[in-house]
């Protein structure tokens, strides 16, 4: 499964970088907004520092309003994948983009039929949100694994993007459902990484050293 992460703050972009975890970016509007940063500019910066795919979301929700950005966005780097709305607009320039040769990534995917729709309007990725269905008492994961499922029904070769992920448990089970990639927010990679076990394991393994040959 490839590992994205899901924030707009350069800092926490380079720090997964250099960890040798990371696989691409995801950002939206709401995440550039917490940065208060120009958007076009923010994009360039993490171009440079991620080789993978960098998801720029389009802000317009008309047609030719996202024709317009989109392309604007795909002009900043080779890897910009252009972030559409699964909707009727977002579909249409899916396939645009897609005739174009731009990539994209489907995004707020509520239901598996919404990802049946934008796989067959050319989607390279789409992206189910599994805390937001948790939110409203639905099951985020039953989500990706009946996605998951019919695009295996039809070899289907979008990739399942698992979005929204809160905590470490929505993570390991998109692995087990055969999600493609999954964007995590930093504090979720950190958490992932901290385990009691290790931490009193490794304070003595170096206790028992130190008592042994002294430092
Ligand atoms: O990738 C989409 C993600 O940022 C949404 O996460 O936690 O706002 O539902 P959340």
């Amino acid at each position: 499964m490839d590992l994205y992460i899901d924030t707009a703050n350069l800092d926490e972009i380079k720090q997964a970088a250099d960890m040798g975890v990371l696989d691409g970016v995801t950002t939206n509007p709401s995440l550039i907004a917490k940065e208060g940063i120009d958007y076009g500019k923010r994009l360039a910066e993490i171009c440079k520092v991620v080789d993978g795919p960098v998801s720029a979301e389009v802000i317009a929700t008309d047609y030719d309003g996202m024709m317009k950005e989109g392309r604007e966005r795909a002009k900043i780097a080779d890897n910009i994948v252009i972030k559409l709305p699964c909707t009727m607009d977002g579909l249409k320039a899916c396939k645009s983009f897609t005739d174009e040769g731009t990539p994209t990534n489907l995004t707020l995917c509520f239901q598996p039929l919404q990802a049946l729709m934008v796989a067959k309007a050319g989607a390279f990725l789409v992206s189910p949100f599994i805390g937001r269905l948790d939110d409203i008492a639905q099951d985020g994961m039953e989500l990706i694994a009946n996605i998951r499922q019919i695009y295996d029904n039809y070899g289907i070769p979008t990739k399942v993007l698992a979005a929204s992920i809160r905590h470490p448990l929505h993570f390991v089970q998109c692995a087990l459902a055969g999600a493609d990639v999954a964007t995590v927010p930093f504090s979720v990679i950190k958490q992932v990484m901290k385990h009691p076990l290790t931490d009193s394991g490794l304070e003595k393994f170096v206790a028992d050293y130190q008592k042994a040959f002294g430092g």
